[in-house]
């Protein structure tokens, strides 16, 4: 199965997407997180990638098309993958058209509340990229994953600024996505503004 999931930065879609992948075997396409290992390991990409992100701003779109399509050319997305924050725009929608089908596009719905304050409350593990949030999901130590003892941060792009402008872009740039989607009857909108216990239940139904 081949799906796209939708939503604000915070609705929780690499949240539900790692279980949804585990679930159906496919692999779990993120976007922010293959920018985020170029960045680490100093990649012409990840030079490119840090100054827009870091702004809440996107990546311009010949960069992420040119990636998803070496991405999904790749032997284990023959049987279908999920694609986590891509596409954003329409450009990226019409090239991805060109490039695979997709089978189901689904939306986790949440307000700005809620994306302001899980984005804000998130900490994220500089060593295995583990997420946590102090309120939702805290870890054992304050401070410490639990995975891999690693130190957790504040990604630069959850401080308050550039959590608005991401929540402006994605006004912009990606909510059209929706209504391109509806109409080609591939979209299916769930609340994501649940518990993550409820939210991957409803996920599991509308991929079945
Ligand atoms: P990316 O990493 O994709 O960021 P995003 O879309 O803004 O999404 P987030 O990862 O911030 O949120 P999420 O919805 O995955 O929520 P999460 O599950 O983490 O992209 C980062 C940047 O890269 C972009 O701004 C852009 O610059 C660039 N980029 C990436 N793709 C691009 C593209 N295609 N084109 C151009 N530029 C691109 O959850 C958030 C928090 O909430 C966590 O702490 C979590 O524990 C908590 N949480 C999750 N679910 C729940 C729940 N149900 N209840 C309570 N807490 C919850």
């Amino acid at each position: 199965m081949r799906i796209i999931l939708l939503g604000l930065p915070g609705a929780g879609k690499g949240t539900q997407a790692k279980i949804l992948t585990e679930e159906l075997n496919i692999p779990h396409i993120s976007t922010g997180d293959i920018l985020r290992k170029a960045i680490e390991d100093k990649t012409p990409l990840g030079l490119k990638a840090k100054e827009y992100i870091d702004k809440g701003h996107l990546v311009p779109d010949d960069l992420m098309i040119n990636l998803i399509k070496e991405r999904i050319k790749r032997k284990d997305c023959r049987e279908g993958f999920l694609l986590d924050g891509f596409p954003r725009t329409m450009p990226q929608a019409e090239a991805l058209e060109k490039i695979s089908t997709i089978d189901k596009v689904i939306k986790l719905k949440v307000e700005d509340e809620v994306a302001i304050e899980r984005l804000s409350g998130r900490r994220t593990c500089k060593k295995c990229g583990a997420m946590y949030h102090i309120i939702y999901l805290p870890p054992k130590r304050e401070g410490i994953c639990d995975r891999c003892g690693g130190e957790l941060i504040i990604r630069e792009d959850d401080k308050r600024e550039a959590i608005l402008k991401r929540l402006e872009v994605y006004r912009e740039e990606t909510r059209p996505l929706i209504g391109y989607y509806r109409k080609k009857e591939l979209l299916t909108i769930i609340d994501g503004g649940r518990s993550k216990e409820e939210v991957i239940k409803d996920l599991l139904i509308s991929i079945r």
